[in-house]
């Protein structure tokens, strides 16, 4: 058999195969797709939320897969409290429920229907900057500012449950809060401050 003859056959084996699974994927992609996406319809719940933040009461449809974090800074506009990581290792989403810090990238805004949230917005006092948002002034307890809103909160939180005796304890339980400008030494001292005083 002549060497061309050879290449044209294996070229044509070699192009009906090709263009047989092309013809084939995108029945099967449709396929999938339409699977994943009626998936996705049925799985779309919405349900009534009743949520009060900072002292303000809200009702909605929500999604019933939305977090508290994209609830608060998609449809309440509410964008001081930020999304780091989204996967609860940073802290710099921290708010309060009910007066408990928690993590507002790992809770379900269906959790906390009919609680209260306050966010980083709802500390000040009728324009009075709340003492743990001075101590961060004074104390050079931020830089860039990204996770300030979030180490605020839990500062705030670190106090009231007991934890800033000392400043390895006050280290301890806010482990849960990273700063990547490093401003760690002034919020230690923020807490300090405002713990002292
Ligand atoms: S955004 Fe929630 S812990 Fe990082
Ligand atoms: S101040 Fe920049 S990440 Fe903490």
């Amino acid at each position: 058999m002549a060497k061309n003859e050879k290449l044209s056959r294996r070229f044509f084996l070699k192009t009906t195969g090709v263009l047989t699974l092309l013809a084939a994927i995108p029945a099967s992609l449709k396929s999938a797709y339409k699977q994943v996406k009626d998936f996705i319809v049925i799985q779309k719940k919405t349900a009534p939320l009743t949520i009060s933040v900072n002292k303000k009461a809200y009702t909605l449809d929500s999604d019933t897969r939305t977090t508290l974090l994209d609830l608060l800074r998609e449809n309440l506009a509410l964008t001081g409290t930020k999304k780091g990581c989204d996967h609860g290792q940073c802290g710099a989403c921290t708010v309060h429920v009910d007066g408990e810090r928690v993590l507002s990238c790992l809770t379900l805004s269906a959790m906390v229907s009919g609680k209260e949230v306050t966010t980083i917005e709802g500390i000040a006092n009728d324009g009075q900057l709340h003492p743990m948002q001075e101590a961060f002034i004074v104390c050079d307890g931020f830089q860039c500012g990204y996770c300030t809103p979030g180490q605020i909160m839990s500062a705030i939180a670190c106090i009231k449950e007991g934890h800033a005796n000392s400043v390895t304890e006050i280290k301890e339980h806010m482990s849960g809060n990273l700063c990547r400008c490093g401003a760690y030494n002034g919020i230690v001292e923020s807490i300090q401050k405002v713990a002292t005083s």
